[in-house]
């Protein structure tokens, strides 16, 4: 028997501390002017202490769940998206079931797919309801980028833009209008390393995984070349997006409300322009968390439901780009 899929909750959670531009003015070499002008960052919000990725992961699943009115028996499966997990391995999935109590014998999954990870962790989520393998599966990208950024003069050109932050979706069975209609991955290795982390790495020429080398080199920030990024984000979302919508027979008409990876509001301006979206279907959220990476989409889904803007019954585009580089689109009715 083939069934749909459906987003039956939405959670999101951000560390209470803000740091706005004019924090970082104090830390880094830059301005609130700049900032904003290049990126439409006000503020984001990062960890403070010893509290983990999969810390902000429980408080989103949470909300989620509830949401969803689904308890921790009831999850088949987690699919977790991040660049910024708890440890190397295992994988964050296997810490947050234990942290939420999912009984022992579930499907737990780590995917990395950086920015798009929600993306991909929503396509991947409907195959498995679609086959009929699982019924409730928890989906949730969640990044603790603070500590993992060069917070000095030296790394201004990325560490403004990353915020810390969780957001989740429990997807289950469809039993009406609400569905995931499609989704498209991609990905393009050739530009792996324009942005990324060397180290610690078992690929890195020195044949160590770390070295005081390596961290003196600052191998364990990211590294970013910004407007290579910048060109294919604008180019990769508008193009998947729209080939998604083609072959579902849609037009930008047919869509009430676009969700979009939160990198950069240049990148979402360019897209909308591109594919001739009102400005006023594109729903936003970097000025207040930066770039939360995996959990951007469902953070802005969570506050979209919030103020009003999204409502079942509503057709949601949704589109990301991130490290890989990968990309991706999907189409649902919320
Ligand atoms: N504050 C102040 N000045 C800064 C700065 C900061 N935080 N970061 C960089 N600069 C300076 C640079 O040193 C450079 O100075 P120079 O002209 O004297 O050499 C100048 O600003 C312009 O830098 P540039 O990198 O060319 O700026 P840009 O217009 O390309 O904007 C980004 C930079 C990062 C905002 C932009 O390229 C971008 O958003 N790219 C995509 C990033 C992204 O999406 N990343 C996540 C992927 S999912």
């Amino acid at each position: 028997m083939a069934y749909e899929s459906k987003i039956l909750g939405v959670g999101s959670f951000v560390p209470a501390k803000a740091y706005t531009n004019f924090d970082l003015e104090k830390m880094l070499d830059t301005s609130d002017e700049w900032i904003q002008q290049r990126t439409g960052i006000i503020k984001r919000h990062w960890v403070e202490g010893n509290v983990s990725n999969t810390d902000l992961a429980v408080e989103a699943c949470k909300e989620a769940m509830e949401k969803a009115k689904v308890s921790h028996d009831d999850i088949d499966m987690i699919i977790f998206a991040t660049l910024s997990p708890d440890h190397d391995f295992p994988g964050n999935a296997c810490f947050l079931q234990e942290k939420l109590n999912i009984p022992a014998g579930i499907a737990a999954l780590d995917i990395r797919q950086q920015c798009t990870g929600f993306v991909y962790g929503l396509s991947i989520a409907d195959q498995f309801i679609k086959s009929g393998q699982y019924k409730n599966i928890l989906l949730v990208g969640s990044e603790v980028h603070s500590k993992g950024l060069d917070r000095t003069p030296e790394g201004r050109n990325v560490s403004v833009l990353f915020g810390d932050g969780a957001g989740a979706a429990v997807i289950g069975r469809s039993d009406g209008e609400s569905k995931v209609f499609g989704s498209l991955l991609h990905a393009d290795g050739r530009f792996a390393k324009e942005l990324w982390v060397a180290a610690p790495g078992t690929g890195n020429e020195e044949g160590e995984r770390i070295s005081t080398n390596m961290l003196d080199k600052k191998l364990h920030y990211p590294y970013m070349n910004g407007r290579q990024v910048f060109t294919h984000a604008v180019k990769r979302m508008a193009e998947s997006l729209s080939t998604l919508m083609a072959s579902h027979k849609m037009s930008i008409d047919d869509v009430d409300l676009f969700l979009f990876h939160q990198a950069n509001i240049r990148i979402n301006d360019k897209v909308a322009e591109i594919l001739e979206i009102d400005s006023s279907k594109v729903f936003n959220t970097i000025a207040d968390y930066g770039n939360t990476t995996a959990a951007t989409i469902p953070i802005g889904m969570n506050d979209a439901l919030k103020a009003g803007k999204l409502e079942r019954g509503m057709v949601v585009g949704i589109a990301a780009f991130g490290a890989g580089f990968t990309w991706g689109s999907n189409i649902i009715v919320y």
